[in-house]
């Protein structure tokens, strides 16, 4: 059945993927972002959508988002501000938009009796980890404000679904590429780094001696396990999943990733997503990933 859904954030990379798969799945979608980091063109293949509304505003107001969840059954809470080297310099910005943001919806979710809430939470929590595939059990160590804002975001939603009912769902991405990824030079995650360096002609810049690995997830796999937790209907209040991946440390000089157009002499070591799902959590099932690592890539 159609659904009036808000998604936070929707004019960002991910967000503008997940507003594209609502209004596919027929929804009625409103958008809510302060254009901070995201931008219209995101959306500008969606513009005069019959269901789309779009509004520009900050997750802070709670005067705004009092109006707005009025008429809203489901919210994506993902609004945040995202890149990560910044947040060292600007850690109180992070504290307002993540901290005060999440907060500021979650009571605006409770008042107006969401039916789901499903909030995009950062494996960053984990820090610099000692087991890989890294369990949803690990320690939490976050290495900067990014990563602290993001798990105390999770914490009050978390704590808003013990206390209060609150339907609501956390997902710990790991790092997300594809289409619209956010290329701010340096401060950008490395599939857009080099994507933007190919398109401009440049070297690609590898930090260190290349052999650090990573853990990827193409955004419409991302999209999917977002747009199904929607309809879920946990066993428990409230449950958390990891969106971790199986990996192998694979050199792009000697993969079939090498050989493709995208990069065709880079030095740089990859990890790249062999099965895309650990199950973990209450309900959530082993899935594979929706293409293989050269389609996305
Ligand atoms: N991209 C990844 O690899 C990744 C990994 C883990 C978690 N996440 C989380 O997923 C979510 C989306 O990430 P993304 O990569 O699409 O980032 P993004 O920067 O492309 O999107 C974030 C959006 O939120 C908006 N925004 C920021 N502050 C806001 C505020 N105060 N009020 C309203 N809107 C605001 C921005 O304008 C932008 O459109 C974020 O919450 C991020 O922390 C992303």
């Amino acid at each position: 059945m159609p659904k009036r859904v808000l998604v936070t954030g929707g004019a960002g990379f991910i967000g503008s993927h997940l507003v594209e798969r609502l209004l596919h799945d027929g929804h009625e979608v409103s958008v809510l972002d302060n254009f901070s980091t995201g931008c219209i063109e995101n959306l500008s293949h969606l513009s005069g959508h019959a269901r789309l509304h779009i509004e520009e505003g900050d997750v802070t107001d709670s005067r705004l988002l009092a109006e707005l969840l009025q008429s809203i059954d489901w919210v994506f809470h993902l609004a945040a501000l995202a890149d990560i080297v910044p947040s060292v310099t600007k850690p109180l910005d992070y504290y307002r938009a993540n901290v005060t943001g999440t907060a500021t919806i979650v009571e605006a979710a409770r008042q107006n009796r969401v039916q789901r809430f499903v909030y995009a939470a950062s494996s960053s929590c984990y820090g610099i980890p000692s087991i890989y595939p890294t369990p949803e059990t690990a320690d939490i160590r976050p290495h900067y404000p990014y990563a602290l804002t993001k798990y105390l975001g999770e914490q009050l939603v978390m704590h808003w679904a013990q206390v209060y009912g609150l339907p609501a769902v956390s997902l710990r991405l790991f790092n997300v590429f594809g289409p619209r990824a956010r290329t701010t030079g340096s401060y950008g995650a490395v599939f857009g780094v080099f994507l933007a360096q190919k398109l401009a002609g440049q070297p690609f810049t590898i930090v260190g001696d290349g052999t650090q690995t990573r853990d990827f997830t193409f955004v419409t796999d991302v999209v999917e396990a977002s747009s199904r937790q929607r309809c879920r209907r946990s066993r428990k209040k409230f449950s958390m999943w990891d969106r971790g991946t199986r990996t192998a440390s694979i050199s792009l000089s000697d993969c079939s990733v090498a050989r493709s157009p995208i990069f065709p002499s880079a030095q740089a070591s990859l990890v790249v997503p062999l099965r895309i799902l650990r199950r973990s959590g209450v309900c959530w099932d082993g899935r594979q990933p929706s293409r293989s690592r050269k389609e996305s890539v």
